[in-house]
Parts: C-alpha cells; sequence; structure tokens
C-alpha cells in the first residue's frame, strides 16, 4: 500500500501547470489504486519559516531541553510526514533557475541531522530509504538540453538533496514552455509519463 505525500509549492493557483500535473497525477494514481491513501502539503497558502538561530543551536544540539523541542515543532511534523510516506509527489518550478524560495524553505526544515541524515565514518548517510520520488518540474524553457542544460539549478540540486536524505529514486517529469503556444506537446508527454507511473504505482515496499 502506498502513502503519497503531495507538495505543492508555485505562486500561481489556478494557471499552475505544475499544480495542475501534480493533481492529475496524484488522482489517477488514487484512481488506478483505490486502497493508497494521500497527504497534501501546500506551501504557498501555508508557508513555512526560514531556519533561525534558535532552530540552527536545537537542530545541533544532542539535549532534548524544551526550548529546543519548541524550535523544531515545524521541522519535526514535516519529518513525521515525510517519514509516513513511501511515495512523494512534489511539484516545483523553476524560479530563478533554481526552486522556489518556498521548497527551499522546506527542504531546510527536513535535512537535519540524526534524523534523515547522518554522518559516518564513509560520509554522509540519508535515512529516508525506501521511497519514491516524482518530481513535476515546470518551467518556461527547455532546460533539459543545451545550451540551457549547464544553467540548470534545479533538477541537479533536487536529485543531490534527495539523495541527500536517502531518497534516490527520484524521476523528473518535465513540463516546458510559454503560454499560450507551444505547450500542448510538452503538457501531452508529461501526462503520458504521469499516466505510466501512476499505472505501475509503487515499486519498493519499505
Ligand atoms: C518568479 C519566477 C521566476 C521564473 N524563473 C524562470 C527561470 O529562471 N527559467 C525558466 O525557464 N522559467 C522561469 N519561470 C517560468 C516558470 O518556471 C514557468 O512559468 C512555470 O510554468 C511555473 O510553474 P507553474 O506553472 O506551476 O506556476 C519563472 C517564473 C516565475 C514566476
Amino acid at each position: 500500500m502506498a502513502h503519497i505525500l503531495h507538495i505543492d509549492s508555485s505562486a500561481r493557483t489556478q494557471q499552475s501547470f505544475s499544480r495542475k500535473l501534480t493533481r492529475e497525477f496524484v488522482e489517477t494514481w488514487l484512481k488506478l489504486h483505490p486502497g493508497d491513501t494521500l497527504t497534501y502539503r501546500d506551501l504557498n497558502t501555508t508557508p513555512l519559516p526560514f531556519l533561525d538561530e534558535r532552530w540552527v543551536a536545537a537542530a545541533f544540539s544532542p539535549e532534548q531541553a524544551e526550548e529546543h523541542k519548541m524550535a523544531l515543532t515545524i521541522s519535526n511534523l514535516l519529518i513525521d510526514e515525510l517519514v509516513a510516506a513511501n511515495v512523494l509527489v512534489l511539484g516545483v518550478p523553476v524560479y530563478n533557475l533554481s526552486v522556489p524560495a518556498i521548497f527551499k524553505a522546506y527542504i531546510d526544515q527536513i535535512v537535519r541531522m540524526g534524523r534523515t541524515t547522518k554522518y559516518t565514518a564513509t560520509g554522509p548517510e540519508g535515512l529516508l530509504k525506501g521511497k519514491q520520488a516524482y518530481v513535476i518540474a515546470t518551467s518556461g524553457s527547455d532546460f533539459s538540453q543545451e545550451p540551457l542544460k549547464s544553467l540548470d539549478h534545479h533538477t541537479p540540486y533536487l536529485k543531490a538533496i534527495l539523495g541527500f536524505v536517502g531518497i534516490s529514486d527520484v524521476t523528473f517529469i518535465r513540463h516546458f514552455g510559454h503560454e499560450p503556444q507551444g505547450i500542448e506537446q510538452s503538457l501531452a508527454q508529461a501526462r503520458g509519463h504521469i499516466l505510466n507511473h501512476a499505472r505501475q504505482g509503487l515499486e519498493t515496499q519499505i
């Protein structure tokens, strides 16, 4: 059985392609696998705080003083939500060559030493094993090939940081184009990938 964590981060609502496509992904998945369950988080309507001095002090302290627990309340909630899911559906547009700031704020909250990653003698080891992640990556331009590929600080970053917490099974479904022309083919391709992946469902068990 899959438990899906669906996260959107576009600043747009009705016009957003990433929201449209993540919603289609999740709806198709749940129709094909009716026993699976869902948690939804909209980073735009409930923005997360940036890390502050209290957070950093608490996250890197071995003690569990009351003030530390308080400072990490949101981080712990988000990590619990992530741990409980085995499928992630993430809507992450390209903003200024990278991820939206609200998505980076989410990443900063969930990368935690001892909870989602740890250091070993051979280097860092991610602790969130056995999860499938699907990133719906929307952009105005096509970053999948040159001349823009070398300017892509979105896909490689997401792959690296998800890998850092142990999520190495990551599939990127891209949609790009400037409205209103030239988007139909890209949308049809993204929808084809969505249908295939939703049909496959959960491949690994935790
Ligand atoms: C603030 C902002 C910055 C953007 N920066 C880029 C960019 O660097 N490269 C690009 O190709 N598109 C860029 N875009 C275009 C978006 O990636 C594109 O419109 C995408 O469809 C947004 O996702 P959404 O449809 O889910 O809102 C930017 C859009 C916004 C609003």
